[in-house]
């Protein structure tokens, strides 16, 4: 369904609603509303101490949600929004402990997508959303995957099938520094490319979130077990991860519930050796690598 309205009323009686984003669905409510916050912790069975992004309509609706927007933040909004970036900004009063854990950071985006701006826009003020999937399980692409996941308990904006099917790429800004938290399809060599010499002095760097490391481990998760591989296995509930990084990512969720709803009682997925030496498959690799049980790919080293 795309009924705009019904979405909206929900919304303001403090309830939540699936979101298409061009990334992954969400599970949106308003960043005012405890209760609302509170429902989207309890629907997706979250613990309280992994913070909800922020999603806003326009740069001008950001600003307010952050302590002070420097130019930083602007150039990187003005090139890479609306699109598939996370911000993690010092946080103004407006966003509540419950939405960020605690953290004096919250996490801002500005997604691409038509249905997602035009609800944020009407509802006219920010809506937090997580990816729209029981906690520790795998991110839902469509609207059927969201359906699968919470039945009628969730009203679902239907927005077709996500163009990128990886969650944002997520960074904390610091004075010298960027850290990629985590890694998406907008690339460390993209973020350097779009500073310009103002911004030469800044380091990026690939590094652990400040939200409970360790928890976080074991993500996206299919019910049956998951072995990692370069070598081809016939017969079996397998997936060879497609050269193109774009597609691989685009494919990557909706292929491992395929393969979990299929027989046989394992997947198999199989990778080239020398994506593992180019970042376009970074946030590929970083979802594989969450979801496995089995890796006889990274061999126990953890690249992203
Ligand atoms: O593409 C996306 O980011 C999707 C769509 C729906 O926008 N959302 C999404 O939300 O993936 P979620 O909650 O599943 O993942 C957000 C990630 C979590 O790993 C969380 O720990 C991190 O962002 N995060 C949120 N706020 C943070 C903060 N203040 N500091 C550090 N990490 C934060
Ligand atoms: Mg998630």
């Amino acid at each position: 369904m795309t009924n705009l309205k019904e979405a909206l009323t929900i919304l303001k009686q403090n309830g939540v609603v699936a979101m298409p984003t061009e990334t992954v669905y969400g599970l949106a409510g308003s960043i005012d509303s405890e209760e609302a916050i509170k429902k989207i912790f309890s629907v997706k069975e979250r613990p309280f101490f992994d913070p909800l992004i922020v999603h806003v309509s326009s740069i001008e609706m950001a600003k307010p949600l952050t302590k002070s927007w420097n130019n930083l933040h602007q150039k990187l909004a003005d090139i890479f929004w609306p699109g598939p970036l996370t911000m993690v900004i010092d946080k103004s009063e407006q966003v509540s402990d419950l939405i960020t854990s605690g953290l004096q950071q919250v996490g801002i985006r500005y997604p691409a997508h038509q249905i997602a701006i035009e609800l944020i826009t009407q509802f006219g003020a920010p809506l937090a959303a997580p990816s729209a999937n029981k906690f520790t399980k795998t991110s839902p692409t469509s609207a059927s995957h969201v359906y699968n996941e919470f039945q009628d308990e969730v009203y679902i904006l239907d927005g077709g099938e996500c163009e990128v099917g990886i969650e944002s790429t997520v960074i904390g800004i610091f004075e010298n520094e960027i850290k990629i938290y985590r890694p998406g399809m907008i690339t460390s060599e993209e973020i350097r490319m779009a500073l310009s010499e103002d911004f030469s002095h800044i380091e990026i760097n690939f590094a652990q979130s400040p939200v409970a490391p360790g928890q976080m481990k074991h993500h996206y998760m299919p019910k049956k077990p998951v072995t990692l591989t370069t070598m081809p296995v016939e017969g079996k509930s397998s997936w060879i991860v497609p050269s193109d990084p774009t597609l691989a990512a685009r494919q990557l969720y909706s292929k491992l519930r395929e393969l979990d709803e299929k027989e046989g009682s394992e997947i198999f997925i199989i990778l080239k050796e020398d994506f593992k030496n180019d970042e376009r498959y970074s946030g590929v690799l970083n979802r594989l690598n969450k979801a496995k049980t089995t890796d006889l790919y990274f061999n126990g080293k953890d690249i992203y």
